[in-house]
This record gives structure tokens, C-alpha cells and sequence, in this order.
């Protein structure tokens, strides 16, 4: 068989485990696999490169992705997708990537053979327990937590960390909890500022004269709005990011503590994948391939407990958020 792949949207740590776990099973069942640069961009442009075995040899640990990536979509030319189905001859077509990706990818599945892969740090994806990238994400803020807590320690200021997560949680909560944060904050339960500084100031209360609080880019006050950049992305979706700077300086007002923010931004996208990341991008890569070898199309390599399996693919278009028990269990824990 001849079968595509692209990888599309935000970029992640394990989307070049994946090419490599695609290419690799495709070798062992003698399928040629074509990259597609940069997401749909490279459907839309006819940009592609052939993928043997030597060319993924010695990608595994590197971030990024070798194909590229973009925020275009192809929904609206579907004859430019059949040309380029026709062109390349593909007998099957693996799309890795996150919501924009993948709802592009299951809208186009009725017409063409497409099998999902879920990446995106912000394991905001259901039909997975969770995507590839949000393990290194976590990694990555939690270590800028346990860094933080030192120099906040030393001046006794309060320190906000604005994580990445669109409108999902699961970064906050994770690298809160792994942190040993005072305070999380989530887009799934608007807080309230007054709350907050009261938390903060019962901790300094009990001779802590420090606190470390966790941002959710995508987390908002009770009486206030989703803080953007004031832009939006090619899909029409907003940038997010602010809300930690509109929060130092209520913070700083209420609790008349010296108080200091930080952006974790795209570092948290950067560099190298761990291990467990590495792994489940590979065994995901891999059964995607399988499951285009066995004509299995409109489907999504997914974790499920401890296996892989196979999902239908328009459960990707609904959004995973953190659930409240969850919220519930985490708030043992924090103050
Ligand atoms: O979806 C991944 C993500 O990193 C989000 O957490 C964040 O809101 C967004 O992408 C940032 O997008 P961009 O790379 O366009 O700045």
C-alpha cells in the first residue's frame, strides 16, 4: 500500500516517534509511507517527501517534527485532497494531530481513507486517555515549579505560573499537583480573585511567606472573560494568554505582597520528548499504520488502560476536560 501522513497544528514532543513508528511497521509490511509538509498545507500544496526507513533514522529524540506543521485547513477544497489522493496514488492516510487536525480529518473521512492519531499537549482529546506531549509538558512546567519555589522562597513574593492547556486543565492540574503549588486555577471552574488572595494569605498566615500559583491560560475570573492576545489563530480559534499578568496585579493589591508572573509559553512544547511520551507516540504510531494496512478507516489510535486501540475517529471532535472529581481530589492537596 501507499499511504500518506501529515502532522498538523501545534507542534509536540513525540510527533517524530510517531513518522518513525509509522515508517518503521509500514517497512516490516512492505507499505511506502509519503510525508506531507506542514499539516494540511502540504495536502493543499502538493508539498511532500518520501519516507523510506533511513529517513527516520535517529529522530526519535528529537522535538519538533520533521514533516513541519501549520494551522491550515483543507475542508473547504476537498477536489484539491482527491487530486492529491489521485496524484500520489495513496491507498490510506494517517493524520496526527490535535482537534483542529482531526475534526478535519473526520470530516474528510466519509469521502477518504483516514485514520487519526491524537497529539497535543494539552490532552484535551476524548476517546484517549491521553495524548502524546501533555507527559513532557507536564515534565517541563513542574521542573519550572520546583526552580520557582526557591527564588519565591527567598524574596517571600508570590509567584504565578501561566501554563499552556487552551481550554482544558490538565496542564495546571498535573504540573499544580506535581509542583507542590498553593493554588491551581482551571477553565473548568472560574475562580474567584477575592478567594484566592484570601488562600494566599491564609498560607503566609500559617509561616509560609511564599505561595506558588498555577494559571491556566484559558482560566477565568467568575465576573470576567477569557484574557487573549487579541488575535486569533488560521482556524479562527484565540490566542490565549494574560490572565497571569491581570492576576499578579490583583494579587499583589489584595494580599500587599510583592507578586511576579511567569509564561511558560511554547517551552512547553520544546525539545525532546520523555520516555513515556516516546513510547506511546510509537505505539500509537504503530497501530495506526496497522489499522490502515487492515482497511480499518474513520478510526483513531487511542489509549484505552493499558492497550491500544482502535476508536472511532469522530470521537476526536469532542473536547476533553478535566472532570470535577478530579478538581474535587486536587483541592486535598493544595493551600
Ligand atoms: O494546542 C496546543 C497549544 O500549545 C495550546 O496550549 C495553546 O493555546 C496554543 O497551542 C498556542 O498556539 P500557537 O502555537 O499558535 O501559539
Amino acid at each position: 500500500m501507499r499511504i500518506g501522513i501529515l502532522t498538523g497544528g501545534g507542534d509536540c514532543p513525540g510527533l517524530n516517534a510517531v513518522i518513525r513508528a509509522v515508517v518503521r511497521s509500514a517497512h516490516l509490511h512492505g507499505d511506502e509511507i509519503v510525508g506531507f509538509r506542514d499539516g494540511w498545507g502540504g495536502v493543499l500544496d502538493g508539498a511532500t517527501v518520501e519516507l523510506p526507513i533511513e529517513r527516520v533514522a535517529g529522530i526519535l529524540p528529537r522535538g519538533g517534527t520533521i514533516l513541519g506543521t501549520s494551522r491550515r485547513s483543507a475542508l473547504e477544497h476537498r477536489d484539491v485532497v482527491r487530486r492529491r489522493f489521485e496524484e500520489q496514488r495513496l491507498d490510506g492516510f494517517i493524520a496526527v494531530g490535535g482537534n483542529g487536525t482531526l475534526f478535519a480529518a473526520n470530516e474528510l473521512a466519509g469521502e477518504f481513507p483516514i485514520v487519526g492519531v491524537p497529539k497535543t499537549i494539552d490532552n484535551d482529546i476524548s476517546g484517549t486517555d491521553r495524548t502524546f506531549g501533555f507527559d513532557t509538558a507536564v515534565h517541563i512546567a513542574a521542573a519550572a515549579i520546583d526552580r520557582l519555589h526557591t527564588t519565591a522562597e527567598s524574596h517571600y513574593r508570590n509567584l504565578i505560573v501561566e501554563v499552556m492547556g487552551r481550554n482544558a486543565g490538565w496542564i495546571a492540574l498535573h504540573a499544580g499537583l506535581a509542583g507542590g503549588a498553593d493554588v491551581i486555577l482551571v477553565p473548568e471552574r472560574p475562580f474567584d480573585v477575592a478567594d484566592v488572595a484570601a488562600r494566599v494569605l491564609a498560607r503566609r498566615g500559617r509561616g509560609r511567606g511564599f505561595s506558588i500559583i498555577v494559571v491556566a491560560e484559558g482560566a477565568t475570573a467568575k465576573d470576567g472573560e477569557l484574557v487573549t492576545k487579541g488575535r486569533t489563530d488560521p482556524l479562527g480559534r484565540p490566542l490565549l494568554g494574560g490572565i497571569g499578568h491581570w492576576l499578579e496585579g490583583e494579587l499583589e493589591a489584595r494580599t500587599r505582597a510583592e507578586t511576579r508572573v511567569v509564561v511558560l509559553g511554547h517551552v512547553q512544547r520544546g525539545g525532546t520528548a520523555t520516555a513515556y511520551d516516546r513510547v506511546l507516540a510509537s505505539r500509537m504510531g504503530q497501530r495506526a499504520h496497522l489499522a490502515v494496512h487492515e482497511r480499518r478507516f474513520g478510526t483513531m489510535a487511542a489509549l484505552r488502560g493499558p492497550r491500544i486501540e482502535l476508536v472511532p475517529l469522530a470521537e476526536a471532535t469532542v473536547p476533553n476536560l478535566v472532570p470535577d472529581e478530579e478538581l474535587d481530589l486536587a483541592e486535598a492537596f493544595l493551600g
